[in-house]
């Protein structure tokens, strides 16, 4: 066995991983160029943003798509359209980003926190089910990293109990559950176009549904109540402005174009590097449900410190000495740990919407999903991007086989 770069020896790669490239280029700018020629950048005025949404909904095979200004406006405009209001439960995941909370708590919703699988990092049927109470009004399924949940336990047990089902897919396109794509299968499902997802607007949202009253609740959630076709005249409700412009809709048209290729690419890779460390000792790979296809915003596979006899961060200092850009879990810290929320500290001057009146207390903080902490806790992330090779992948897996290798070694000795 050679002997690990961290402690002299030579390291699996020298050279520098190249993640990221050219991801703009003259199909963007036609897109946007045609824009501009409309001499008007409203959504409603120009093509652009239409004809994306027309595509999208082609591509996903749904109804009704619309467009927004981000992801967590996505998420905010589908917590709205089913209604959620001050004090209704949400139950959700504790490792996701901030907007997936943002949409519950501006509604005036109570996130609660179910667990996850161990290995496929998303909360399931049976974690959920005991957060019920008679206040939840809603699920929002997080598809993390690429990887689908196990949908259809969940969808069941949200029938029987009358709950809505949003499917944040924000860092899932074209993730294949079962053969359904991820984000067709619950009432709602919203996406990110930030400029970190497998396609980029600069910031952009999108929400689909097959849903024609959600659909048009949608439509004036996103733009502040107004409908635009002209039968109403006052805004309706009282909503944000989430409106994208043209230039995002002319972006979002191009990159739609890539997306397939885009998440084929990261279909491969990932799975590369699953085959690469199957069965290495201590080590668990990022588990795919059978039947099922993950898109890899990333790759978060996890180290068991008893086998190995190290800590995680010990691990991921080893691998990366080899080299490889391998770095310690995803998110450091639940989202339930977030002051916002042990705090009950959303809005300045009160504790709404956990005050008592219209929602439950809950006592937020570390130990209330014991799952998703060790898996935080446990977790090495390592990228995986169309831009990578397959060499670059397989440099990623010796890093990992021979470091995991040398410490279940060392610790069975
Ligand atoms: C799971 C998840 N949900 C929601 C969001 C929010 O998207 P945006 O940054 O576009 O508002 C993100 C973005 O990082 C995300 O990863």
């Amino acid at each position: 066995m050679s002997t690990l770069a961290i402690l002299g020896g030579t390291p699996v790669r020298t050279a520098p991983m190249v993640t990221s490239g050219k991801r703009f280029d003259e199909t963007e700018l036609h897109e946007l160029k045609e824009a501009l020629e409309q001499q008007t950048l409203f959504y409603w005025f120009g093509e652009k943003v239409k004809t994306f949404r027309k595509q999208f909904a082609e591509l996903y095979g749904m109804k009704h798509c619309h467009m927004v200004s981000s992801g967590t406006a996505a998420l905010h405009v589908a917590t709205a359209s089913i209604g959620i209001g001050p004090g209704d439960e949400v139950i959700t995941t504790p490792i996701t980003d901030q907007g997936t909370i943002v949409a519950i708590v501006a509604q005036g919703g109570v996130p609660v926190f179910a667990d996850l699988d161990p290995h496929v990092y998303a909360i399931t049927a049976e974690t959920i089910a005991p957060c019920i109470t008679p206040k939840t009004k809603a699920i929002i399924v997080v598809h993390l990293a690429g990887s689908p949940a196990d949908l259809d336990p969940i969808l069941a047990l949200a029938k029987q109990h009358g709950l809505r089902v949003i499917e944040d897919c924000a860092q899932s396109y074209l993730c294949r559950y079962k053969g359904r794509l991820a984000g067709t299968m619950g009432d709602i499902g919203c996406f990110s176009m930030n400029d970190f997802k497998h396609i980029s607007a600069g910031d952009a949202g999108i929400v689909i549904t097959n849903d024609d009253v959600l659909s048009e609740r949608a439509g004036l959630y996103l733009d502040k109540g107004y409908r635009r076709d002209g039968s109403g005249r006052r805004p309706e409700i009282l909503a944000a402005n989430y409106r994208p412009s043209e230039l995002h809709g002319a972006v979002a048209i191009a990159q739609l174009r890539k997306l397939p290729r885009i998440c084929e690419r990261r279909n491969a890779l990932g799975d590369r590097l699953t085959a690469g460390i199957q069965g290495t000792p201590g080590i668990h790979p990022h588990k795919v449900l059978e039947g099922c296809a993950s898109s890899y915003w990333f790759y978060l596979g996890r180290m068991d410190p008893k086998v190995l006899g190290v800590s995680r961060d010990d691990f991921v200092k080893a691998v990366a000495a080899e080299g490889v850009p391998v770095t310690p879990g995803y998110i450091q810290r639940m989202v339930y740990e977030y002051p916002v929320l042990t705090e009950h500290h959303a809005y300045d001057t009160c504790s709404y919407p956990w005050d008592g009146i219209y929602g439950r207390a809950i006592p937020y903080g570390p130990g209330m999903c014991p799952v998703a902490e060790t898996i935080e806790a446990t977790s090495w992330r390592a990228p995986i991007t169309e831009f990578m090779t397959e060499q670059d992948v397989d440099d990623i897996v010796a890093a990992v086989r021979k470091v995991a290798s040398h410490y279940a070694a060392a610790a069975a000795r």
